[in-house]
């Protein structure tokens, strides 16, 4: 029983800058051993995370980082029960905003910045294919 979530949350006033190679850091150490893989984009302020393994893995990890003190507002997009895999090969790959065309944004949104609380779950949902498909993911196995 596989499934996807995905979130949105906002960073921490406090988070350093190299915070998010720590937050991938730990998350490409203990996500494989919970058979969860996905991909983390953080704009700089906003955090969209996809999350894809078991049921009760994904929902475990994703109490525990909403519980988390280097962000807040964790607001759920979607979640799906999928027959496959989006992003097998990735424990968590992690997506850069500055190096991102921001046409591709602005092709689901009214600016080119990347804000999951203006827009519909089924929207970010298609960003992520899409950067996928791209090849915008840094592999971070
Ligand atoms: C935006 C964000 C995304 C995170 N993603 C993951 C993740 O994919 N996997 C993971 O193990 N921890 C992730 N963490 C860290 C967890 O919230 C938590 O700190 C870590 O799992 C250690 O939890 P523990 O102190 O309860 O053992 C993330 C944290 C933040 C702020």
């Amino acid at each position: 029983m596989l499934v996807r979530l995905m979130y949105a949350s906002r960073a921490a006033e406090a988070l350093r800058a190299d915070a998010l190679g720590a937050i991938v850091r730990e998350s490409t150490q203990h996500n494989p051993t919970v058979g969860i893989t996905g991909v983390l984009c953080f704009s700089g302020s906003i955090f969209l995370q996809v999350l894809e393994g078991g049921r009760s893995q994904v929902s475990a990890l994703y109490n525990r980082i909403a519980q988390e003190q280097r962000h807040h507002d964790v607001v759920l997009l979607s979640y799906d029960e999928i027959d496959e895999r989006s992003f097998s090969g990735w424990a968590m790959g992690q997506v850069n905003l500055a190096r991102l065309n921001p046409g591709l944004l602005l092709k689901y949104s009214e600016a080119a910045v990347l804000d999951p609380y203006t827009v519909s779950g089924k929207v970010s949902k298609a960003l992520f294919a899409e950067l996928v498909a791209t090849a915008s993911v840094a592999c971070t196995l």
